[in-house]
């Protein structure tokens, strides 16, 4: 096919000039592709524009990938906090055994499950004066398997009896959309690359998940008002820090954290983007702040807070654009979005019984999570570890920051306590708008416009994915699902899923 073949000449000719474009005289580094930020964002995004370019026979590889991250450490809002000597997820903490290229990375790079504690079963809810609903405490570790399958049996029951058959609507809720949201994984000869969002939601049928809002949709699909203020909302409180008005797509991923066999990396889920980035070789540049980015005819001069000047023939924005100073020549335009802010308070002590209306430490569940309501000056408070009977540690999720005089009273003892102030994700609007994934026109790249869909783990991979499919397709000028594989086998894992 000569159309083909013109097609290829151009793309070697074009990366060619990449190559030897970036050995410059104007002292400026440079790299092919540049990446801002080094969490899972950046960090897949350059793993999978790697992976794809350096396998496939018809793509010279790209390998000259420079990320630029403005902390000393890798992960972003993937990060740790240790206490006691233990490591807690102070950010990103669980993921859906679905999300598959979690799963992958962490198989690829040798990272395994965390082990979970057993007794995170013990679920209430607070509404401020008192609990509306309780599971079973947590029955003795040392006692036989089938007492703890009786004990997980009555606490079903027991969230049956208040919930009823609502329960069975929800989870066919968050099973249509895991099911429509397994498309991203399909293989690339029947998976379009996409330009916008709104294409990645249109083709996979979530785009309408996004225009209403949650409390909308679960009243549609049939859901008491009772489930919906009280289970739903909790679980929302707790995984985006809003209630049922976020979208109905950001609220049924959401609902899916509270599905069986979620889990986390042990050591740290931000090893995920550090194993990335060493397994793709990449350049990454630490404490490196990306100031300004300006296009100049081929490529884009990005300067960092440090003074330093880097030359990238393409550049791809892996972190939320919405409380960043960055300047941008010619200036971009993109919808304003306000980011939800999750104060993140680490508590080593004890609670106080009294708080809650109650007579002793051990009557305290192990999992609070809380209704909207303006007298809970909290989303939740979980146990992480127990040492002793007083003497445990506890993570509090909260809209505002926690003071020293509130958590005098939440608690009656406090060796430790640390707090993180998350510009945690979007505050969900439906119907939502969406930023462009091509900010310029050319070949300036933003991964984080599918935040406005839901922002998780996975979905920044999936977004990652889709951008180095599109850097690359542009790139060549063919569409990516056009260009064959170098092997069947050079990519088995993304080329053979069942789904
Ligand atoms: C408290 C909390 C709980 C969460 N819980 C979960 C969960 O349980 N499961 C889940 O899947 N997701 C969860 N999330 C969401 C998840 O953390 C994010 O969706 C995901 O980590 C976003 O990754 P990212 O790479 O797109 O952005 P980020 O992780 O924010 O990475 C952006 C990086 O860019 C860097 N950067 C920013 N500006 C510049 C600049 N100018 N120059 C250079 N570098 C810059 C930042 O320092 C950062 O390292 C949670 C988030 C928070 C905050
Ligand atoms: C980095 O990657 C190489 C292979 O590319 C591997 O041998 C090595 O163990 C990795 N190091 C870390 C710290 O993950
Ligand atoms: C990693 O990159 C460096 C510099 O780009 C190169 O010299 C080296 O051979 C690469 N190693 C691997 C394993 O790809
Ligand atoms: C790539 O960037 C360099 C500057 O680093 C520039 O000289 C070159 O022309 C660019 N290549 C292309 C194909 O735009």
């Amino acid at each position: 096919m000569a159309f083909f073949d013109a097609r290829l000449l151009y793309l070697i000719f074009f990366l060619l000039l990449l190559l030897f474009g970036s050995v410059e005289s104007t002292g400026n580094k440079a790299a092919q592709v540049c990446v801002v930020g080094a969490g899972i964002g950046g960090s897949s995004v350059s793993y999978f524009l790697k992976q794809l370019s350096c396998s496939n026979a018809n793509v010279p590889c790209l390998n000259d990938i420079l990320i630029l991250e403005r902390r000393s450490r890798i992960g972003g809002r993937m990060a740790t906090v240790t206490i006691a000597g233990d490591t807690f997820e102070a950010g990103a903490s669980i993921i859906h055994p679905k999300n598959l290229h979690a799963v992958r990375f962490a198989s690829l790079l040798g990272l395994r499950p965390r082990s979970k504690s057993s007794d995170g079963s013990w679920f209430s809810v607070w509404d401020g004066s008192r609990f509306i609903f309780e599971t079973l405490p947590p029955p003795p570790s040392s006692c036989l398997a089938i007492y703890r399958k009786i004990h997980s049996l009555v606490n079903a029951l027991l969230i049956f009896r208040r919930y009823g058959f609502s329960l069975l609507r929800m989870n066919r809720f968050v099973n249509r959309m895991l099911h429509r949201f397994m498309l991203f994984y399909k293989e690339y000869e029947s998976r379009p690359v996409f330009e916008t969002v709104e294409e990645m939601l249109k083709w996979t049928r979530l785009y309408e998940l996004t225009r209403r809002t949650l409390k909308e949709e679960l009243l549609d699909a049939g859901l008491s008002p009772q489930l919906i203020s009280e289970l739903v909302t909790v679980i929302t409180r707790i995984n985006y820090g809003q209630n049922v008005d976020i979208s109905g797509l950001a609220g049924a991923v959401s609902l899916a954290g509270s599905d069986d066999g979620l889990w986390s990396v042990e050591g740290g889920n931000w090893l995920l983007a550090a194993g990335l980035i060493n397994y793709s070789n990449v350049t990454l540049h630490l404490q490196e702040e990306v100031a300004s980015i300006a296009y100049d005819e081929g490529y884009y001069v990005i300067s960092s807070t440090n003074g330093i000047h880097y030359n990238c023939n393409v550049t791809v924005i892996a972190t939320p654009l919405d409380e960043q100073s960055i300047s941008f020549t010619p200036p971009i335009s993109i919808p304003s979005r306000k980011m939800q802010h999750t104060f993140t308070t680490f508590i080593r002590g004890l609670l106080n019984p009294k708080y809650f209306g109650l007579n002793r430490v051990s009557e305290i569940p192990n999992l609070i999570g809380t209704v909207e309501t303006p007298e809970v000056p909290f989303s939740s408070i979980s146990v992480l570890k127990k040492y002793t009977e007083d003497d445990m540690t506890f993570k509090i999720f909260s809209r505002e920051p926690i003071d020293d005089s509130l958590l005098d009273q939440i608690f009656s003892s406090r060796k430790e306590t640390i707090r993180i102030d998350w510009p945690a994700y979007p505050h969900y609007e439906a119907p939502e708008v969406f930023a462009p994934i091509i900010l310029d026109g050319k070949h300036l790249y933003y991964i984080n416009s599918f935040e406005n869909a839901a922002s998780t783990i996975e979905t920044s991979a999936v977004a990652a994915e889709n951008v180095a499919r599109l850097i690359i397709s542009r790139l060549s000028g063919m569409p990516l699902n056009m260009i064959k594989q170098k092997t069947k086998t050079t990519n088995p894992d993304i080329q053979h899923l069942d789904l």
